[in-house]
């Protein structure tokens, strides 16, 4: 019996819903649970067949044998939910925390419609925060409310926690990145909520005493979306000659792109109490490590990365994400 926690380490993006399916593939996970903000997460997930984006139902929806939940943190848009369960066809065995927040088509509203939010900030325009403003002030609806979530409604905390009691194993997926944290980002340039690992345990009514282990997901070449500053941007003329493009999956704005940030990548991991890290993108690395799943193919200039990482990070590197897909990757977990 395990619960473990996946967050990101720099400003979101990191690749996060790849590591989340990877995780649930190799544990058998019964229950995968959100934390996180909301639908202004996008996460994306990659088989060899299809590509999914998906905003509000867990990222690891996509290994079939687990239920998924929404935690009580999480703001929840009806609209984006119901489109995203009939789509996936997961309606049977996902659920969601019958105190969510609700956002309504007035939140995004004024998300859209605040300079300040939607310029100076660069919010993603999913109503987030002002639903979370609302939250604090106690005018919000919760996920109860809605008839038209009736059908998934449950209490999170007790399914998770009985499932903890039954020796099973369940994975709290985080949304969002440290560098955007409310409490620990580049304030006021941030989301609605905290980020870090101890928000997703509290979204979710997991108390900390219950997690066992704390998987930070670093990108080897971090990136943000919105505005803000960032230590170790590139120019873009920089990051597209080395071939990295990106682009949002909730906005599709184009992705800033930097360089390793050891500094941020240690305080993070600090503040995550992370145990064990991930770390995407090395394809970007060296280009001949695409695709490779043991850590012997890699090469000396991946393997000396992967080094100076974790000695910024304090803790091992576990999981090396080499190419989009779930099976593009190595993983030193169980190894000696
Ligand atoms: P909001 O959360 O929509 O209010 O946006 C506030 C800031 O957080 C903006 O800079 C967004 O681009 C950023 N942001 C929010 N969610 C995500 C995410 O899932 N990934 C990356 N950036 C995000
Ligand atoms: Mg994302």
């Amino acid at each position: 019996m395990t619960c473990t926690v996946i967050v990101g380490g720099f400003f979101g993006d990191e690749g996060k819903g790849k590591i989340v399916a990877h995780v649930a593939y190799q544990d058998d996970p019964s229950i995968i649970s959100r934390g996180g903000v909301g639908p202004n997460a996008g996460h994306t997930v990659k088989t060899a067949e299809k590509e999914f984006g998906v905003r509000m139902v867990p990222s690891g929806f996509i290994y079939p044998d687990a239920k998924l939940c929404i935690g009580s943190g999480v703001l929840v848009d009806p609209r984006v939910f119901l489109n995203e369960v009939g789509a996936l066809g997961v309606g049977t065995r996902i659920f969601v925390d019958k105190r969510c927040g609700i956002i309504e088509e007035e939140h995004i509203a004024r998300d859209k419609g605040s300079a300040h939010l939607s310029k100076t900030i660069g919010s993603t325009g999913t109503g987030c925060g002002p639903a979370n403003s609302d939250r604090v002030l106690r005018l919000s609806r919760q996920a109860k409310d809605v008839p038209e979530l009736a059908d998934y409604i449950t209490d999170v905390p007790l399914m998770l926690n009985t499932a903890l009691d039954d020796g099973e194993t369940v994975l709290l997926e985080g949304s969002q990145g440290f560098g955007i944290s409310l409490y620990y980002g580049t304030y006021p340039y941030v989301t609605s909520k905290d980020t870090s690992a101890s928000q997703i345990a509290a979204d979710n009514g997991v108390g900390p005493t219950r997690i066992d282990d704390v998987i930070v997901v670093f990108k080897a070449y971090p990136t943000r979306v919105g505005e803000g500053p960032f230590e170790t941007e590139m120019p873009r003329e920089v990051s597209h000659k080395l071939g990295i493009e990106e682009f949002g999956t909730v906005t599709h704005r184009e992705r800033r792109i930097g360089t390793w940030d050891g500094e941020m990548a240690r305080y993070s991991a600090m503040i995550n109490g992370c145990t064990q890290a991930a770390i995407t993108g090395i394809d970007h690395v060296d280009s001949a490590c695409y695709g490779a799943t043991e850590y012997s193919q890699l090469s000396k200039k991946a393997k000396d990365f992967i080094k100076m990482a974790e000695d910024d990070i304090g803790v091992p590197v576990t999981l090396i994400s080499t190419g989009p897909e779930i099976t593009q990757t190595i993983d030193l977990r169980y190894e000696v």
